[in-house]
This record gives C-alpha cells, structure tokens and sequence, in this order.
C-alpha cells in the first residue's frame, strides 16, 4: 500500500487493497469498514494528500487510459448482475428520488423518472436524443407518456446495454461515443443524459458542449443530470474513484456552468438532489444477493461493486460532491 499511498494517497491506496481482497467482503464489516470514524490526523492526510496542486498530474496517467475500455470495464460486466441490485422496474442505474425515505428502490426511481419527465417536456413527433442511455429506462418512460417509439433514440458505450435494449425494448440504440460523435445540425428538439455527463472530462467539455448545442434545434431543451464537486479542487475520493470507472474524471461544478453558458445556453433551472438512499439500497440489494453475484461475476467484480457503494455513500455524505439537475435552453 505504502508506494500507492504516497503517489496517489491514502484513499485510492486503501479502496484498492479493499477491493484486491481475495475472498468475498463480508456486506455488514465491509460497510462498517469504509464508513468508520476516522482520527482527525489521519482523516486530514486521507482528504488532502496528494496536494490539489499534484491531483490532475497524479491523474494525468489513469486518464490517458481508454474512455472506450473504462466504460466496458464498468458496465459490460453482466446484465444479470446489475438486475441484482437495480430496481426491477427501470434498472435506473442512478440516482432516485427517495421523496419520504419510507418509499422501496422501485418508488423512488418512479419518482425520479416522473421528475425527469417534468423537466425534458417529451412531445410525440420531437425528435429526443438520450445521451448515455443505460439500460433504457428514461426512454421506456418516455415512450409510455407519449407513445412515439420512433423519434427517440439512445447512445452507449456497454455493447451490453445495446443488446438489453434491443433484445428486451426494441427501441433505437446506437453504440457511439457522444463526446467525438458528429451530430445532425438541429437534429434533435430535446437531448437528455441522466449520469453519463460525469464521463465528459474537462477538456472534452466545451466542444461536446458545442455540439450539443448545434445539435438542437432552436428553443430546444438540454436537461443534465450529473454529479460534481464545487470547484477546482479534486477531491482526494474522486482519484480513488478511478479503482472503478478508469479514465473517467469529471470537471468541478463551476467549469460545467462556465461552459453551459460559453456555448450559448440559458440556464432554466437546477435543483439538488440526495444520491446516499439510492447507493445504499443498492448496497443492501447487492449484499441480499451476494451467493448468486459471485457465482455471476467472480469474487472480484463482486468486492469492487460492493467497496463502490460503500465508498460513494461517504463521499457523498462528507459532501466531496453533489448531484445535480440542470435544464438548459438554446436561445
Ligand atoms: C451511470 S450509467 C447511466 C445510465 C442511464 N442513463 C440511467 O440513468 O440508468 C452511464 C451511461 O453512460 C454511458 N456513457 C458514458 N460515457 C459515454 C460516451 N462517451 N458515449 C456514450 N455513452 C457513454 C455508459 O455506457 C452508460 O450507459
């Protein structure tokens, strides 16, 4: 642990051994485990070592890795196992909107797909672009409040989100890469992404932006859904994060408005939105059906899924990031 430690500190050093464990994690201590106390000294070293000054060249590494094999090493895992731990509704894989706390996986997703509804405005006839569209749960959704199954379309990376969807929705999907895609000029009326934005690294984000809003026609909506941290200080948890989604970082909070806004979009509305209940219903799911996801995916792939929820819960909760709807419109 000690040369990981002092390159990429701490906190990467320890997800990584935890998620290298050799024999199934135990779902109670392993919770236990990465949401315990930490002493003030050494909390302060895990939060800011290696100094914010290092953080992107300490990165810089892992990011010249392959976005394309990153998001397979992500999501072309199995499609049975996420059925394990996502609601068997949608297979959301983000975020819900647990509105009381007493509502089950299933409610609050319904309730986050009804919000998302409210603010993307489907109409049958107008052509919708979702960006990153997982297992298709928005757009079945969409397709249900307007019946028109043949102007909405949905890009991914997963060759086995394409397969789900076609083999189980029969909706338009398409395996492309929406950051170097060229896009129709005013092709689209409405482009949504729920939790793929966060794969847009900075550097990346003005032109996807750009071609985001070429790619509406004019009056058209953008609705974003996607987690950030507040400035341009990485937080330590999001070098660590590179354990599970390699090659993948995202840009600070302010670096996404400056760039919503140099691209020429009217900011309409935003709003925050608490990702812990979701994580943990997960992570309680995964833990219910450990047996069957080891015997689907190996005990690695397991204990990486198992440390991530855990992981992302305190991230969130210790406020290292947030997660945010925004609706945008071109003028
Ligand atoms: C966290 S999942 C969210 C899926 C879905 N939107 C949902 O709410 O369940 C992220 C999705 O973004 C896709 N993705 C990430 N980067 C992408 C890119 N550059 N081009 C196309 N899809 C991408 C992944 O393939 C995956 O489908």
């Amino acid at each position: 642990m000690l040369p990981e430690s002092l390159f990429y500190g701490p906190t990467y050093a320890m997800i990584h051994r935890d998620v290298s464990y050799p024999k199934a994690l135990d779902p109670k201590k392993t919770w236990d485990w990465v949401n315990q106390w930490i002493p003030p000294g050494v909390n302060w070293l895990r939060l800011n070592y290696p100094p914010n000054c290092l953080r992107k060249v300490v990165v810089a590494a892992k990011l010249r890795q392959d976005h394309l094999l990153g998001i397979a090493h992500h999501y072309d895992v199995s499609n049975d196992f996420y059925r394990l731990f996502l609601d068997k509704k949608f297979m959301f894989y983000t975020c819900a909107d647990f509105l009381t706390g007493r509502e089950t996986l299933e409610e609050a997703q319904t309730n986050k797909a009804n919000h998302l509804l409210s603010l993307i405005q489907p109409r049958a006839g107008e052509r919708i672009l979702d960006l990153g569209c997982g297992w298709g749960a928005m757009m079945r959704h969409i397709v249900e409040q307007t019946g028109d199954r043949e102007n909405i379309v949905g890009y991914t990376l997963s060759r086995e989100q394409v397969k789900y969807i076609q083999e189980n929705l029969g909706l338009r999907v398409e395996f492309k890469n929406f950051i170097t895609c060229d896009y129709p000029r005013h092709g689209f009326d409405k482009i949504y992404s729920i939790g793929s934005w966060e794969h847009v690294r900075d550097a990346d984000l003005d032109s996807t932006m750009g071609k985001l809003y070429d790619a509406l026609a004019p009056g058209g909506r953008l609705v974003h859904h996607f987690f950030t941290y507040p400035t341009d200080r990485i937080p330590t948890s999001l070098i660590a994060a590179q354990v599970f989604f390699p090659g993948s970082l995202p840009p600070s909070h302010i670096s996404q408005v400056r760039a919503f806004e140099r691209a020429g979009f009217r900011i309409v509305a935003r709003s925050m939105h608490d990702y812990r209940p979701t994580l943990r219903a997960w992570y309680d799911n995964l833990s219910a059906n450990a047996a069957e996801a080891v015997q689907l995916v190996g005990v690695p792939t397991f204990n990486r899924y198992l440390v991530f929820f855990a992981a992302s819960w305190r991230f969130f909760d210790e406020g290292d990031a947030s997660l945010i709807r925004y609706v945008l419109e071109k003028k």
